[in-house]
């Protein structure tokens, strides 16, 4: 089974501050988004990686990514006005021998390639769509009008999604299509495919697949790729 991995990556990354969009900023002089999408075509179950780019930057990142040595084809499209509109115009772009599609944030830059296997063997093995997830390490609560403390979750049922999260192409595209008038926009795709009633299952995460959204964030990366280059000699 072919498996596709559409890359939201039109965000404006407003919260890691100003400057150019956020995959386009460098991790250790290399664009998140290009390692993203590296990280994805190592994987030997992709075999086509589709960018949806910020709609001013369609041809600069067609042209970063062309120059790379990529184990996948690739195709670069403008994304939409949110995150759900930029995946829904990748399901667009998918070619017809997709069978698995595989969703994965630009602002995951460093996601290990056994993470994006492990994802697609779970969507082999018999799932209609499976996230990669984490136990969470703070206390969680929700919180009402004024601040006020509402409720205090139990945090051992609590998980934190990460990407790539894997589906079955017809269960993606209907999920979609249910959430077609815009009215339900939710922040990961597998929230869709939970309104079908259809069931999700979680996969061990990992540590690495953290989302770079806080300039923190930067510096973890930043130290993460330094470590894997003293490791490794590459990165
Ligand atoms: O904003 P957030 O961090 O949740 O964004 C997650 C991913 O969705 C990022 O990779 C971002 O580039 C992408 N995105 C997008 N189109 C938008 C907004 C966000 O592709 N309009």
């Amino acid at each position: 089974m072919k498996a596709v991995a559409i890359v939201p990556a039109a965000g404006r990354g407003e919260r890691l501050g100003p400057g150019t969009p956020k995959a386009l900023r460098a991790l250790a002089g290399v664009p998140m988004l290009l390692r993203a999408v590296h990280a994805l075509a190592e994987s030997p179950a992709v075999e086509f990686v589709i960018v949806a780019a910020p709609a001013e930057s369609v041809s600069t990142v067609r042209s970063l990514l062309l120059e790379e040595q990529l184990g996948a084809s690739l195709s670069v499209i403008a994304g939409g006005a949110t995150r759900q509109e930029s995946v829904r115009l990748g399901l667009a772009a998918l070619p017809p021998e997709a069978e698995i599609v595989l969703v994965h944030d630009a602002a995951r830059p460093l996601v290990p390639v056994e993470l994006v296997d492990a994802v697609v063997a779970a969507v082999r093995a018999g799932a209609d769509a499976v996230v990669p997830a984490l136990q969470v390490t703070d206390t969680i609560k929700a919180v009402g009008p004024a601040e006020v403390v509402a409720q205090t979750l139990d945090r051992s049922a609590l998980r934190s999604v990460q990407t790539p999260q894997g589906f079955r192409r017809s269960v993606l595209e209907d999920a979609y299509a249910k959430a077609a008038d815009g009215a339900q926009d939710s922040t990961d795709d597998a929230g869709l495919v939970e309104r079908l009633g259809m069931s999700v299952q979680v996969i061990p995460g990992h540590e690495e697949a953290f989302k770079v959204t806080r300039p923190l964030d930067l510096l973890l990366a930043d130290a993460l790729v330094a470590r894997r280059r003293a490791e490794s000699g590459r990165a």
